[in-house]
């Protein structure tokens, strides 16, 4: 069967929209736990602006502080050649650029037009070339805008194209608030392939409309065979209203796993941390397999 590669974005994703600041150590610890469970990416930070983003004001740190895994890919999420000059002074092993294909939500999300936040990605280019560190594309409200609503496809292609021009490594589809539907997915992940065929893909789903995992096997269907999730389902982008958790990783994997497929992740690993992280944000989470346990785990037969 399939290799399907499970990346990690609570961290980031999820963390930068909890009402309370994750102290450094505990991200830190939690990345670290993450690492040995066989995720083949995690993101574990951002490079934004502190005032924008205060919970993540301390992605220095977490970069610094983290061991890192041979075989993890280490990101963090960049929106400009000030957040890109802060991450390879940490040593990323991959920034993440972001950009809306919703000029709304890019106005929302980092006071720039598209067009400004795609050629300052010109700069980021440059500061880059030469280092070894790789550079990812990620294209929000891909499938949808919480002010705009539907967007045109072209729009997307748009910002591939120019993504692709500026040489990125990987290109992410991202729906930011959970607005993609599966036929949605299978046709847009189809004709991004078709028309980009080198364009290595990843799809980023958030679960705010229950349509999550089904769009996961709509990507799988049209060939792509990485995708974001967040343990326990957290995440949410603070610049978009009704935003709520990505897709959870744990689900995500003993989904993939009782399907056949190889994610090379430890669900039992990433189970005791995906366990663990309600104590650590104060509430419950959306994650399912981390309560319901897997299909696996067998309860004993009562007594007649
Ligand atoms: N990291 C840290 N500080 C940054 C920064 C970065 N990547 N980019 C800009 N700044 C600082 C500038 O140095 C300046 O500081 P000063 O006031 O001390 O001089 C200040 O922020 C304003 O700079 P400016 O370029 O005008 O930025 P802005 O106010 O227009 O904000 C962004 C633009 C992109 C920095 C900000 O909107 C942002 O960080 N957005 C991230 C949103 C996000 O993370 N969303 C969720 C994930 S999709
Ligand atoms: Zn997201």
């Amino acid at each position: 069967m399939a290799r399907v590669y499970v990346h990690d974005v609570a961290v980031r994703d999820g963390f930068q929209i909890e009402p309370a600041f994750v102290p450094t150590g505990v991200k830190i610890a939690l990345i670290d736990e993450l690492s040995a469970t066989g995720l083949a990416k995690i993101e574990a930070t951002a490079f934004v602006s502190p005032k924008v983003v205060p919970n993540l004001r301390d992605a220095e740190a977490v970069m610094r502080g983290i061991r890192r895994m041979p075989g993890v890919i280490y990101s963090a999420l960049v929106p400009n050649a000030k957040g890109a000059e802060r991450a390879l002074a940490c040593k990323v092993d991959e920034i993440n650029l972001v950009v809306s294909a919703s000029e709304t939500h890019n106005r929302a999300n980092v006071n720039r037009t598209t067009e400004q936040s795609l050629s300052g990605f010109r700069d980021v280019m440059r500061i880059v070339r030469g280092t070894g560190v790789a550079v990812n594309g990620s294209v929000s409200t891909t499938f949808g805008c919480p002010f705009e609503g539907n967007i045109p496809e072209a729009r997307v292609f748009q910002c591939v194209e120019r993504y692709l021009e500026l040489g990125v490594d990987g290109i992410t589809l991202a729906d930011t608030t959970g607005m993609a539907h599966p036929k949605q997915v299978r046709e847009l992940a189809r004709a991004v392939s078709t028309r980009f065929p080198t364009a290595e893909i990843t799809l980023h789903f958030h679960n705010t409309r229950g349509m999550g995992l089904a769009n996961v096997l709509a990507g799988l269907e049209a060939g792509v065979v990485r995708f974001d999730g967040s343990l326990g389902g957290l995440g949410g982008c603070p610049f978009a209203p009704g935003a709520t958790g990505n897709i959870c990783t744990e689900d995500l994997v003993h989904m993939l796993e009782s399907m056949g497929y190889q994610t090379g992740v430890d669900l039992d690993k990433l189970l005791v941390a995906a366990r663990r992280l309600p104590k650590i944000v104060g509430h419950d989470l959306p994650g399912q397999v981390a309560k319901a346990g897997k299909i696996t785990d067998l309860h004993p037969i009562p007594h007649q």
